[in-house]
């Protein structure tokens, strides 16, 4: 068969969809409602921080959700390589454009899995003196934490599975798909082998 990454072609390697559109639009509504009320009296109102890439679809969705005054910048850091497990390296791959000094800004990341990117991330913003710093996830995994860490917005709470769709990858493949949906293991584990294999 011809290699086509077709929306059915990646759909076959999903054994479940956790949330379709309708939720995640519905969720991801709710969301925007809830910033917007709680920054509702802030006249300088907030910036929005995209992390690239996995953040992206939500991203854009939840800033049309927001109708409080508003800026948005976008940053690049990887804590993954292809693999299915956090590095735990942590690096920037695009700083921000933006001052955020004396602002209030929101991170909207895709997932919290471990931990480590966010708490990292924190801190290097932190140190630019922003009147507050606030995280809104789509996803949380909170079984897999390995540092003291809790977004301050969260979309779902998901199991400990691995997890595309809706902007997240795997090895940069699946974030075009509109639902977020477990990845079957054998999808990973087939190519682990092969990377072994080819040793
Ligand atoms: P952490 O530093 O372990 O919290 O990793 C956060 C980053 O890992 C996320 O921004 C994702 O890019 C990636 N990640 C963690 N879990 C998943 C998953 O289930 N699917 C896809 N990407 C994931
Ligand atoms: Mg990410």
């Amino acid at each position: 068969m011809a290699e086509n990454w077709g929306r059915a072609f990646m759909a076959q390697n999903i054994s479940e969809v956790l949330y379709d559109e309708d939720v995640i639009a519905a969720r991801v509504a709710e969301l925007g409602e809830r910033i917007s009320r709680d920054y509702a009296d802030s006249k300088e109102g907030i910036i929005l921080l995209c992390v690239l890439k996995g953040a992206c679809i939500f991203f854009s969705d939840l800033a049309r959700a927001i109708t409080v005054h508003f800026q948005m910048d976008f940053l690049g850091i990887s804590s993954y390589g292809d693999g299915t497990r956090s590095s735990g390296q942590v690096k920037f791959t695009k700083d921000l454009d933006c001052n955020i000094d004396g602002r209030h800004v929101i991170i909207a990341e895709d997932i919290m899995d471990s931990g480590l990117t966010l708490s990292h991330l924190t801190r290097v913003l932190s140190a630019r003196n922003p009147a507050s710093i606030r995280i809104c996830c789509l996803l949380d995994k909170p079984e897999r934490r390995e540092c003291e860490i809790t977004p301050d917005y969260c979309g779902f709470v998901v199991p400990n599975k691995f997890v595309v769709g809706y902007g997240l990858d795997y090895a940069g493949e699946y974030r075009n798909l509109p639902y977020v949906g477990v990845l079957k293991p054998e999808v990973y584990m087939d190519a682990l082998a092969q990377s072994f294999s080819h040793k």
